[in-house]
């Protein structure tokens, strides 16, 4: 899986801010869909490596996940932002999220830790 992110992270489109990230989301049969971060001259429009991933994937018409690697080169693990946390805990639900950088040990939480008491479907 992580392998997969490496190589969707050299396809990061990172003119502004030149920090490269790839994800690959596995489905649970086994299929994996990768993203990579894509920014845009009006900034807020960027989207992270890991929405393009989990979007890709829905269209796809995937719909159960078990987990995520996230990879970036930087001093400390990139854990997912706080919006794709939310995304991720909508579509993905509880899974592994292992944050992978060149050449150092893989950290790795589940969702529930990265997004404890969660906004979701079941508040509305
Ligand atoms: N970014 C991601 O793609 N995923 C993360 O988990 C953190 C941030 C992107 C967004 C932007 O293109 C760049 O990294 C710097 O924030």
């Amino acid at each position: 899986m992580t392998d997969l992110a490496v190589e969707a992270r050299a396809r990061a489109h990172v003119p502004y801010s030149k920090f490269k990230v790839g994800a690959a989301l596995r489905t649970r049969s086994g299929e994996i869909v990768t993203g990579c971060n894509i920014e845009n001259a009006s900034y807020g429009l960027t989207l992270c490596a890991e929405r393009v991933a989990v979007f890709k994937a829905v269209s796809e018409g995937f719909r159960e996940f078990d987990a995520i690697a996230v990879v970036a080169d930087s001093p400390r693990p990139t854990a997912p932002c706080g919006p794709c946390r939310q995304i991720l805990w909508e579509f993905c639900g509880d899974i592994w999220v292992h944050m992978a950088r060149p050449g150092r040990k893989t950290t790795s939480r589940r969702m529930s830790e990265l997004l404890p008491l969660p906004f979701d479907g079941r508040n509305l």
